[in-house]
Parts: C-alpha cells; sequence; structure tokens
C-alpha cells in the first residue's frame, strides 16, 4: 500500500499526517516533536487553529534534532472570515509564512463559504501564489462537488487536495469518486468521527480480528481507500499507535461492513453552513 499519494501537481505527501485542530497553544509544541519522533511527516495545521507560531518553533527545533525541513509537508487554509478576498488571502499566507518561519507546502481555502461568491477569485489568488513559486501544493477544504466544479470550469485547474469530514458514517463515497475522475486527492478531517466511533461493536469487532485498537482499524480503512487523513491526538502514545497501522490488512468483507456503517451522520459543520 502506498504511504505517499501522488498529487496533481507532480508532488507528492503522506496519506497519513496529524492535525491540529483544537490543540491548546501551550500544548502545540510538545504535540507536534510528539509527532515527528512517532515519524509522522505532514502537520495539517490553519490560520484559524491559531497555534502556528508554535508550529514553527516545534519544526526549527526538529531540524536541530536531524529532521530536515525538506521531509516535511507543512499545510495551512485561508480561513476568510470577515474578509474572504483575495488581497485577504494573500495576506493570510504571508502572515502564515511569517508566524511559522518557513515556507508552506500545501495552501488550502479553509471554507468554500459559498453565499460570499468570493471562492473561485480566492483561487485564482492561490493559482497565482503558486505560479510564482510561494508555494508547492494547492487545495481547498469543506468543498463539495459543485464548489469544486465551478473551480475547475472557471479557472481549469483542479484542486489537488479536498480536506473533508469523513469517517466510517460519513465515508463520502461519491465526493471520492469525483476527486478519483479529476486527481484530487481525498483528505479526511475527523477521521475517527471525534472518537465517537471507536466504540462501534462492528469496528471493535474488526478490530479484534487483527489484534488492533478500533482507531488503528479505522485509520487502516482510510488508507485503504487509498485517502489521505489527518488524525489527531495530544496524547504521544495514541500518535504512535495511530501511526503504527502497516502490519495488518482488512479483508475485502471487512471492508464492506465497515461500508454499511454509513449513516451520513456529521461531527462538524456541513459546507454549505458556515458562511
Ligand atoms: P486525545 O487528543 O485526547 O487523544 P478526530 O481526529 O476524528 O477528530 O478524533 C480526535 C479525537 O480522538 C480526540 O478527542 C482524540 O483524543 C481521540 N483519539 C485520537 N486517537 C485516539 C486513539 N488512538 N484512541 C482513542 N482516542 C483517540
Amino acid at each position: 500500500m502506498p504511504r505517499t499519494l501522488e498529487l496533481n501537481d507532480g508532488s507528492a505527501i503522506p496519506a497519513l499526517g496529524f492535525g491540529l485542530y483544537k490543540v491548546p497553544l501551550e500544548e502545540t509544541e510538545r504535540v507536534v516533536a510528539a509527532g515527528l519522533d512517532a515519524r509522522y511527516r505532514l502537520i495539517d495545521g490553519a490560520e484559524f487553529y491559531g497555534n502556528e507560531r508554535e508550529v514553527g518553533t516545534a519544526v526549527a527545533r526538529a531540524a536541530d534534532r536531524g529532521i530536515a525541513r525538506d521531509e516535511l509537508t507543512l499545510t495551512s487554509k485561508f480561513w476568510g472570515d470577515p474578509d474572504q478576498s483575495p488581497a485577504a488571502a494573500r495576506k493570510s499566507f504571508e502572515a502564515t509564512e511569517r508566524s511559522l518561519g518557513t515556507h508552506v507546502d500545501v495552501y488550502m481555502i479553509h471554507w468554500p463559504r459559498p453565499a460570499r461568491g468570493q471562492f473561485v477569485d480566492v483561487w485564482r489568488e492561490l493559482i497565482a501564489l503558486q505560479q510564482e513559486g510561494r508555494v508547492r501544493s494547492i487545495g481547498v477544504s469543506n468543498f463539495t462537488q459543485a464548489h469544486i466544479q465551478s473551480l475547475i470550469d472557471e479557472t481549469g485547474v483542479a484542486p489537488a487536495i479536498n480536506q473533508v469530514e469523513s469517517h466510517p458514517w460519513l465515508p463520502q463515497h461519491d465526493l471520492r469518486a469525483f476527486h478519483d475522475a479529476n486527481g484530487i486527492v481525498t483528505q479526511a478531517w475527523s477521521p475517527l468521527g471525534r472518537a465517537r466511533i471507536l466504540d462501534d461493536p462492528t469496528i471493535k469487532k474488526i478490530a479484534n480480528n487483527h489484534g488492533v485498537s478500533p482507531a488503528q482499524a479505522i485509520i487502516r480503512w482510510h488508507l485503504q481507500l487509498e485517502g489521505a487523513l489527518i488524525p489527531k491526538s495530544t496524547h504521544p502514545q495514541r500518535l504512535r499507535e495511530n501511526r503504527d497501522v502497516d502490519g495488518f490488512a482488512l479483508s475485502d468483507d471487512e471492508m464492506a461492513r465497515i461500508a454499511r456503517l454509513e449513516t451520513g451522520e456529521r461531527t462538524g459543520t456541513h459546507p454549505d453552513e458556515r458562511q
């Protein structure tokens, strides 16, 4: 199974990273260090998380421990509230660079905010940043198929990544198929359904079959769907556990049993709800 996913711009990202949403400021440096020690090489951040300076400090310290900057993929996202203009996107991008103290590898639009009617113009600004050589890859987050289709129709450039909520209750099969058809990587946020799915009896049983934890079984499911994901934990032991998913594989039958858990239930906000 590939541990790296090719992007439509010719670069690649690790399939499995870790997320920093709601990681408290005073814990961020420690969590990033623990993640890097656990061999993660993709760190999913955002302006909105408010902890990019701390991420930058941890990344600088990692360099002292022999983890080169070019081994890492740092992602960030343009929040777009109160201002979702292209100029605001560029300003946010530059603020993120300053906070991190290093370049951004993947820059995304955090939410489409469709009622504002600006996400296509913001996308043009991200394309410009990429053409200027300031960012390797550009993507979006929380975009529906219709939103992405507008980007493609109006600019001819498909995002490299769409980061969306996805877990066994919300597998996003249709969106994944659309992404596949357009060379877009699906990157799941809340891949463990904010831990609520860990108690599901089917997941527990499948995990037991392999002598792994429910979190490991779900992470393996994401990887076998050929998706990227960014599970989050503030505990070093869980970060290691979530990274340790190479020693087993789910059978087709187990994948099918997990597919039947779909309820459509979200643990977060729907893309059209956030304006
Ligand atoms: P904690 O940070 O206390 O470890 P998601 O990534 O789907 O949003 O899920 C994140 C939630 O899942 C967090 O509350 C995190 O709690 C918890 N979590 C992450 N990994 C594990 C694990 N291996 N076992 C149990 N809970 C986990």
